[in-house]
């Protein structure tokens, strides 16, 4: 791990070592595979990140609002439970929703710790700024890693809250979900806390229009893999030649995203020495987001240690807040 740097005397970031997620031979194993696919973890260059940040303003993309208003709502009572913890976020991004529970430790005059990792240093940087400039009783340590190494590599606290909102956990499939846990689980010490955000099975029309904006910001999110691919590896796709679509499969309880190729056409990457034939129709497969049972989720966690204490969902039930302990392995 490289020294943390203090960027001010309650702001320091570090960058320990990110497992470091191989785009090139995922992109050669992808689009060589019988069935094509992309990891989604690669919609996130910059311009794939703004446009996420517009999709959790689409009016059809209910999570977002539907989980900040429960935080805001539930906050007094979360804190209640947890005490004063430090709280650890995954996958911070702009930490708009964490404010929402460093609000209310403000209120409560209590000094506030916050560790947030996200895989980008200058979002992680911005953003850490801006809650250093508000919370006059905040420190934060940031770790600008992955996930994972960012779980190794926590500061050490008395008691911890870790975060993962937003139910960035649909996009994992079973064997993500499982190494995730596991992490936690070394990461954490028995009282610590874990809450999830996630979002519940409802009606298909309502889930499949939250991936199909009218606006067409998750087409324009869903194709700017290809325009990256072209960027990064020298390829030739012709976005106007794929088109974005996002359905609902009932069986595995998912919505799954694909571009498909509106016609029969070889793609040429030529820095990965790569040509790809597409059948017409044929997809790529870039992104399952799960919608989750309750009791399932919690019954997944256990065998890890966390127990669940409590949750909270909205008047619909459309989004959960689950909050765990974790009581050791
Ligand atoms: C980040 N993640 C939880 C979003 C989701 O809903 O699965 C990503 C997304 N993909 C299309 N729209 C939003």
């Amino acid at each position: 791990m490289d020294t943390p740097h203090a960027v001010d005397n309650r702001l320091h970031i570090s960058c320990p070592v990110a497992v470091l997620p191989r785009f090139r031979e995922d992109v050669i194993a992808g689009l060589s595979a019988a069935r094509k696919s992309l990891p989604p973890r690669y919609f996130y260059d910059q311009y794939g990140s703004e446009l996420f940040e517009q999709i959790c303003q689409q009016p059809e993309y209910y999570p977002t609002r539907t989980e900040a208003v429960l935080l805001r709502q539930r906050a007094a009572e979360l804190l209640d439970l947890v005490g004063a913890c430090s709280l650890v976020e995954l996958g911070s991004g702009s930490s708009v929703k964490t404010r929402l529970l460093l609000d209310e430790y403000q209120r409560r005059d209590s000094p506030m710790h916050y560790v947030p990792i996200d895989i980008s240093a200058s979002m992680l940087e911005e953003s850490a700024r801006g809650l250093i400039a508000d919370y006059p009783r905040l420190s934060v340590h940031g770790l600008a890693t992955d996930y994972l190494s960012g779980l190794a590599a926590l500061p050490p606290a008395r008691q911890r809250l870790v975060l993962f909102l937003g139910s960035n956990l649909g996009n994992f499939n079973d064997g993500e979900q499982a190494e995730l846990f596991g992490r936690l689980a070394t990461a954490l010490q028995p009282q610590d806390y874990f809450l999830l955000g996630l979002d519940l099975r409802k009606s298909i029309p309502i889930l499949e229009a939250a991936y199909n904006d009218v606006a067409g910001v998750t087409a324009a999110f869903n194709l700017n893999m290809l325009r990256r691919i072209n960027r990064e590896f020298g390829a030739n796709f012709n976005l106007s030649q794929f088109r974005h679509l996002a359905f609902y499969n009932r069986d595995q309880h998912q919505i799954e995203m694909h571009l498909q190729s509106q016609l029969a056409q070889e793609v040429e990457i030529a820095e990965l020495g790569l040509r790809v034939f597409f059948a017409p129709q044929e997809t790529i497969h870039t992104e399952i987001s799960r919608k989750f049972d309750a009791r399932q989720v919690a019954a997944q966690l256990r065998p890890f240690g966390f127990e669940p204490c409590a949750r909270w969902t909205d008047e619909r039930a459309w989004f959960l807040l689950h909050l765990f302990r974790f009581v050791g392995r």
